[in-house]
């Protein structure tokens, strides 16, 4: 069976409109010169006052847009804060939540982040949770342990009728711009535990939920870490900034789908 692969930049705080429009339509015209299959899927999350440009930038392309964070609720008086069916509205397809910058430096807990799964997930987007181990939790050996308690209580109560209506990111916190990447075997190792995990909270769609990795992802050990079983793809920050390492990325996927 062909492999399935969801290739996504997170652009943090990088790209004024200006700069996402040049660089998505970098990306997008290097995407559709490599003419990916269908089981290889491209998706790129600017600011949000960027998205708009980069939407029309990719429009035509096949490469999807995403937003980095929403709040979970739907309207209100939460000053700053933007709304799933907004995130929806503007063109999105997919919404990270938990990434680990969010909950370090903005006390984003699992409770917090379970609420906003549910959000997201009833508005129809496509949540792309993030999980992932500090450097000490990983020395003391209890990133098996953090991981699952992210899940488990992050993805509290929610039941999906595909494995399609949510993404998980393994991004060990240790190697997100560190360029420490985890090695192709650590990478294996927790996301065929997130697996069991997911089995285990979801029932059997959990079996078959794309589970991305992050943290360093870069052309040099895309093709390693990618050809692993229970990699389904990347979560990528810095290299997903080129256009050239991104689609280097994309182009790793696709030989691996087509092999
Ligand atoms: P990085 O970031 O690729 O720069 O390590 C990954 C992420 O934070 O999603």
């Amino acid at each position: 069976m062909a492999r399935t692969y969801l290739i996504a930049g997170n652009w943090k705080m990088h790209t004024t409109p200006a700069e996402a429009r040049t660089l998505a339509a970098a990306i997008a015209e290097k995407h559709s010169s490599l003419k990916p299959p269908s089981s290889v899927q491209t998706l790129i999350c600017p600011p949000y006052l960027s998205i708009y440009a980069a939407l029309e930038a990719v429009k035509g392309s096949g490469v999807h847009i995403g937003a980095q964070d929403c709040h979970f609720e739907t309207k209100g008086a939460f000053t700053g804060e933007i709304a799933p069916n907004m995130v929806k509205a503007s063109g999105c397809s997919h919404v990270i939540l938990g990434h680990s910058e969010r909950r370090q430096y903005f006390g984003e807990t699992n409770a917090l982040l379970n609420k906003k799964v549910r959000a997201a997930l009833s508005e129809g987007l496509i949540p792309i949770y993030c999980v992932g181990e500090t450097l000490a939790e990983r020395q003391e050996e209890r990133t098996l342990a953090v991981v699952r308690t992210q899940l488990v209580d992050g993805l509290k109560d929610i039941s999906l009728q595909s494995a399609s209506q949510l993404v998980i990111a393994y991004e060990p916190v240790w190697a997100i711009g560190t360029g420490l990447a985890a090695t192709a075997e650590q990478a294996q190792e927790v996301h065929a535990a997130i697996r069991g995990f997911l089995t285990e909270i979801l029932g059997a769609v959990g079996a078959e939920m794309l589970i991305l990795y992050g943290g360093s992802l870069k052309p040099d050990n895309a093709d390693e870490i990618l050809s692993k079983p229970d990699v389904n793809g990347g979560l990528i920050g810095g290299a997903a900034l080129q256009a050239d390492s991104f689609a280097a990325i994309i182009a790793a996927a696709c030989k691996l789908a087509a092999s």
